[in-house]
């Protein structure tokens, strides 16, 4: 009988692949999203892809009581890949308590479910923000945890603390926490990517806005970095390889295979890319020149963070398959498709 996989946050933008992944594995998804950073329409491109529909509740997990009878209805879950959070970072500095709450309180809701049940087990969505500017490169699962940067980062760090606290105590939760490093691309159907809403303040999406037309130009953010071309540097990583990650640890946890009952796996490439050699990528695959010009440097940004993936590699048997040239192909012809909606 195939299993039944709860995804929260299954309709924003490393959910939705997630559900695309799973249900081509054969699993049965359930989504929770309360639509505030997705639309239905996302629905739709997933059902598109997959011919098959998700079950979906819209629900609010804020709200513990609703979180409390979702898993009465639903007695038969699986496993659990608890998306659902915010994630801007400048709006987590601006709004702290949105940030606590949503990341913090719906984690706890969940987990306290969880813990009630025989067999649990949880995919818990981290990042590569909770090792802030690490000491060595590239970044093993071993390095130390820096003070946050924002609330935002905090969220993370103390969900990882959370769930690590509770598994010691709950020896039949079993739970992966995931660091991704930059998620970056899109289905390459195109029927399915990222939605930033308003001005992105990620990367990939703004160039390609600036590219579609949407924005003038790219502001670089500081040249004179200790790096060899002077711009950041980052892991950026396809969102196909990273939904197929989850496929892969959510597997590990079914089959009982992990070693200890909470594990801790780096998501990225394992190579480094300038924000110079991001735009280099996609203007070589788009065929576009790109209008940007340097800024300075963003408040909070680390010069240089990638994986080391070696126990990713090892330990899932996962490596990514796609590079920058892949992603960034994707996420302009996602652009493109975005634009025909638009008009
Ligand atoms: P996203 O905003 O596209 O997806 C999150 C989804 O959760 C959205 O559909 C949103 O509507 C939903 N949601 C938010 N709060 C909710 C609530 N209270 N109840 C129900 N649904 C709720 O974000 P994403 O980029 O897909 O990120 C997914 C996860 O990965 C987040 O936890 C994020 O912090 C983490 N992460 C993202 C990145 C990145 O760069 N995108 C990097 C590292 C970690
Ligand atoms: C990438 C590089 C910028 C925009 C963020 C979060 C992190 C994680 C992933 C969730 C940097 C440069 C960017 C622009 C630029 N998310 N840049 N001009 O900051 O590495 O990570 O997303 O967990 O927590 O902080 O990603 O895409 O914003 O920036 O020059 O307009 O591009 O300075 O070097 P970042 P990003």
């Amino acid at each position: 009988m195939s299993k039944k996989i709860l995804v929260t946050g299954g309709l924003g933008y490393i959910g939705s692949h997630t559900v695309v992944a799973l249900q081509e594995k054969g699993f049965e998804v359930v989504i929770i999203d309360n639509l505030s950073n997705s639309s239905l329409d996302v629905l739709g491109g997933i059902t598109r892809i997959t011919k098959v529909s998700p079950e979906f509740e819209k629900l609010d997990l804020r709200d513990k009581n609703s979180v409390k009878a979702f898993f009465e209805r639903y007695s038969k879950i699986d496993g659990v890949i608890h998306f659902a959070a915010s994630k801007a970072v400048g709006e987590s500095v601006q709004n702290p308590l949105l940030y606590y709450e949503n990341n913090i309180n719906t984690l706890i809701y969940i987990l306290q479910e969880l813990k009630e049940r025989e067999d649990s087990r949880f995919i818990f969505s981290s990042s590569c923000t909770v090792y802030g500017q690490a000491d060595e490169l590239p970044i093993t699962e071993n390095a130390p945890v820096k003070k946050a940067e924002s609330p935002y980062g905090n969220t993370k760090q103390i969900g990882e603390e959370i769930i690590a606290d509770t598994c010691k105590v709950v020896p039949r939760l079993k739970a992966i926490s995931l660091r991704y490093f930059n998620p970056i691309g899109a289905h390459p159907s195109a029927n399915i990517g990222e939605l930033p809403i308003g001005t992105p303040q990620n990367l990939v999406p703004f160039i390609t806005q600036t590219a579609a037309g949407k924005r003038e130009k790219l502001s670089v953010f500081g040249n004179d970095y200790p790096t060899p071309d002077g711009t950041c540097i980052r892991d950026y990583i396809h969102v196909m390889d990273l939904a197929r990650a989850h496929v892969v640890a959510l597997e590990r946890l079914l089959e009982g295979e992990q070693e200890e009952n909470y594990e801790v796996f780096n998501l990225g490439t394992g190579k480094g890319n300038s924000v110079l050699e991001a735009i280099k990528a996609f203007e070589k695959v788009s065929g576009q020149k790109l209008p940007y010009a340097f800024a300075d440097r963003r408040e909070g940004d680390v010069i240089s963070a990638y994986a080391d993936t070696t126990k990713a590699n090892e330990v899932l048997k996962w490596k990514a398959e796609y590079d920058i040239e892949d992603a960034m192909e994707s996420a302009w012809k996602w652009q493109q498709k975005l634009e025909v909606k638009e008009d």
